[in-house]
C-alpha cells in the first residue's frame, strides 16, 4: 500500500479509534519509517490532548523471584535452576516505598513471581502498612494470577490498580508460549475479576515473541478494544539464556513503537508505560516510547543487591544503578524530548 493511503488510515485511526481488519493488517506490516513517524505524530497529538507534557512515574519493587510457573520465555520460571533467588521482607519493601516517597514517587508497583510465601495474609499486610504510611499513594500489584476471592482481599487491604499482561490473545500461541499446566482462559478471567472488582487494570503482551504473526497482534488489538484496560503494558519479547527460547529473535523497537501509536489512538486516555525492556532492545528506546504516546515510565525502586536477580531476558538495563540514580536518569531522559515528570499519583481518568 502506498504511503499516501497508509496516511490516510491512520487519520481515520486518529478519527475513529478503529479501523477494519484489513486496515489494521496494512498498518502492522508498514515497514517505512515515513509512515511510523506519522503514527507516532498522531499518537503524541492524543496523548497531549489529554494529558499534556506530563509522564508519571511508577516506582517498581521487584519483591520476589520465587515463581510456582514454568513460562517458556521467562528468566525467572521455576524450571530456571540457575536463577538465584530472593524475597524482600515485609520492613525492606516498606524501606522501598520509603526511599521512593522521599524521591517523589506516588505510585509503587509490586512485582514479583507467583510466590506462595507471599499468601493473601502477607500480601495484605504490605498492601495496608504501605497505604498506612503513605496515604496519599497508589499500590499497583503484579503477581499473577490469583482466586478472586484473593484479589478481592487485596483490594479491600488498598491496592488500586493491578497489571497481568494476557502476553497474547491468541490461545494456541499462549499454548505455544506456556506450559500446559497454564490456561488462557484462567488468565482471562482473572482480567475479567479485577475489572469487576474495581481495580484499574493493566494487561499488555510481548512484541515479537516466539510464534508471533500479524493475526496475532489484530487478535491483541481487538482484545484490548473490547476489555478497555485503563493502563497497557508493552515490550518487545528479549531472550533469556536459561529459557528454551534462548536463541528466538527479540522482539523489535520499531514494532513496539508502532504499536505503542495504535494502543494510544484505539484508547485515548490509556496510561502507557515505555518499558525498561524497550529501553534495553534500544538505547533510547523509552524517550522514543515516550515520543510515540506512552505516558509512564517505571524507574527501579527495587535494592541494589537484588537488581541482578530480578533477570526476565537478557541484558536488562538499570540493574547496577540506586533508585536517586534511576530517578535523576530518567528524569533527564524526559525532559530532553520535551516532556516533564511530574510528581503525582497519576491515576486514570475517563476522559469520554
Ligand atoms: N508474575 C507476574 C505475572 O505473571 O504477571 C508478574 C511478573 S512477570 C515476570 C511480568 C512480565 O514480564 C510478564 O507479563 C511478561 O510479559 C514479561 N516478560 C517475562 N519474560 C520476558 C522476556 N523474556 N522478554 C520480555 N518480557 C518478558
Ligand atoms: Fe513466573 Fe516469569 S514464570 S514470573
Amino acid at each position: 500500500m502506498s504511503i499516501i493511503n497508509l496516511k490516510k488510515i491512520i487519520d481515520k485511526l486518529e478519527e475513529t479509534g478503529d479501523l477494519s481488519d484489513c486496515e489494521f493488517m496494512e498498518l502492522l506490516e508498514s515497514t517505512d519509517a515515513e509512515t511510523a513517524s506519522y503514527l507516532a505524530g498522531k499518537a503524541a497529538a492524543v496523548r497531549e490532548k489529554y494529558y499534556g507534557k506530563d509522564v508519571y512515574l511508577r516506582g517498581l519493587i521487584e519483591f520476589t523471584n520465587y515463581c510456582k510457573n514454568n513460562c517458556k520465555y521467562c528468566g525467572i520460571r521455576c524450571g530456571n535452576k540457575n536463577a538465584e533467588r530472593y524475597r524482600l521482607s515485609h520492613e525492606d519493601i516498606l524501606s522501598c516505598c520509603d526511599i521512593g516517597y522521599n524521591l517523589g514517587f506516588r505510585t509503587f508497583v509490586l512485582q514479583g513471581g507467583e510466590d506462595p510465601y507471599f499468601d493473601d495474609d502477607r500480601l495484605t499486610a504490605i498492601v495496608a502498612d504501605i497505604k498506612k504510611n503513605h496515604p496519599d499513594c497508589a499500590v499497583t500489584l503484579s503477581v499473577g494470577e490469583l482466586e478472586r476471592e484473593s484479589y478481592q482481599r487485596l483490594f479491600d487491604a488498598g491496592a488500586d490498580r493491578y497489571l497481568l499482561r494476557h502476553e497474547t490473545a491468541d490461545k494456541a500461541h499462549y499454548e505455544m508460549l506456556h506450559p500446559k499446566e497454564m490456561s488462557y482462559d484462567h488468565r482471562m478471567q482473572c482480567l475479567k475479576d479485577l475489572h469487576d472488582i474495581g481495580y484499574q487494570v493493566g494487561c499488555g503482551m510481548m512484541v515479537g515473541s516466539p510464534y508471533q504473526k500479524t493475526e496475532h497482534l489484530l487478535k491483541d488489538l481487538r482484545f484490548l478494544q473490547e476489555f478497555k484496560p485503563e493502563m497497557v503494558g508493552i515490550g518487545p519479547f528479549i531472550p533469556h539464556h536459561d529459557t528454551e527460547f534462548a536463541e528466538c529473535s527479540a522482539g523489535t523497537a520499531d514494532m513496539t513503537l508502532k504499536l505503542l501509536s495504535i494502543i494510544r489512538l484505539i484508547l485515548p486516555d490509556v496510561l502507557l508505560p515505555a518499558t525498561t525492556a524497550l529501553g534495553t532492545i534500544d538505547p533510547f528506546g523509552r524517550e522514543k516510547g515516550i515520543q510515540a504516546g506512552a505516558n509512564v515510565v517505571m524507574p527501579n525502586l527495587s535494592p541494589g543487591n537484588v537488581r541482578e536477580k530480578y533477570l526476565l531476558y537478557d541484558n536488562k538495563i538499570c540493574t547496577g544503578d540506586e533508585a536517586a540514580e534511576c530517578i535523576r536518569c530518567m528524569t533527564a531522559r524526559v525532559e530532553k524530548v520535551g516532556y516533564r515528570v511530574v510528581q503525582s499519583r497519576g491515576d486514570h481518568v475517563k476522559f469520554s
